[in-house]
């Protein structure tokens, strides 16, 4: 049997850990060639040699989103040792905590710096390979905190989400006639090493019990839906944005005493 992305070259950022190691992993279980990318080399490189040691695809290269002559090195790194890059997953993220009130203009910078403006440099980097290509999936790790919901904080996280999500669509009608194909995930609370240092997970967790599927997501969760649109399952869809949150932006239950205990 043959894997779902077998014979692709995915290009992943913000890969060393979290929702883009998942990915990364699921990809190169599914026969793609993986590039994992990312600002923490000692994770990076840890999951590249995990992934090689069992046979699979997949090498690290620091990749810091925010530049783009970093993206077009790992780009062309990526495609000498693999050919050209079928599948890009826009993951890396910053995240900043404060509510408008509190932000300095630094903090907004950086925040549509990595969280948006590195999508553009990774989706530019990659399209005219893919146009030659005639073939092409990218996938952005987008969040429903900015989409279909709003938090009390994060201001700078939640528009730099938006307008990602925007960009998607924006890619899809631009570049379908190519056969590019764009897609966004939501993801709702994820269980990462990220919720833990914001010193969030425990609230997180607290109100996960009154979404419809009454349990905090995992970064395997995500992955599924990443693996799915840059899969040829998708080849019809493109321009969408998958929710993936437990039904938590949908509505959520009355806590009762049997969720709560
Ligand atoms: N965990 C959640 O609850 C949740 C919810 C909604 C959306 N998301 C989205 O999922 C994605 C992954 O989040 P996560 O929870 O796995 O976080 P994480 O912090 O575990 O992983 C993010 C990765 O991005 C890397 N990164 C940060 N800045 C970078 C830069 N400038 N260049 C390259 N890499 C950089 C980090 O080193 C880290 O490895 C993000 O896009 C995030 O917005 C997460």
């Amino acid at each position: 049997m043959t894997g779902r992305l077998e014979g692709r070259t995915a290009l992943v950022s913000g890969a060393a850990r979290g929702i883009g190691a998942a990915i990364a992993r699921l990809f190169a279980a599914e026969g793609a060639r993986v590039a994992i990318t990312d600002i923490r080399d000692r994770e990076g490189e840890a999951l590249a040699a995990e992934l090689t040691a069992v046979g699979h695809h997949a090498f690290y290269r620091h990749l810091d989103v925010s530049s783009r002559a970093a993206w077009d090195a790992a780009r062309q790194e990526t495609e000498n040792r693999y050919g050209p890059v079928d599948i890009l997953v826009s993951n890396a993220f910053t995240m900043t905590q404060p509510a408008l009130a509190d932000l300095t203009e630094r903090e907004w910078s950086q925040s549509l710096q990595v969280n948006l403006t590195g999508a553009f440099h990774g989706i530019r980097s990659v399209l005219p390979g893919m146009q030659e290509h005639g073939s092409g999936s990218v996938v952005a790790i987008s969040a429903t905190n900015g989409n279909e919901t709003a938090l009390p904080a994060n201001a700078a996280y939640q528009p730099a989400k938006a307008a990602l999500s925007s960009l998607i669509r924006h890619v899809a009608v631009t570049y379908g006639h190519d056969g590019i194909r764009a897609n966004a995930v939501h993801p709702g609370g994820t269980r990462t090493a990220m919720l833990a240092e914001e010193g969030i997970l425990p609230a997180v967790e607290a109100i996960a019990v009154s979404f419809p599927i009454p349990r905090l997501g995992e970064p395997d969760d995500i992955a599924r839906a990443a693996l799915f649109l840059a899969s040829d399952e998708a080849a019809y869809i493109t321009g969408t944005s998958l929710v993936v949150d437990g039904g938590a932006s949908v509505g959520t239950t009355f806590p009762t005493q049997e969720n709560i205990s």
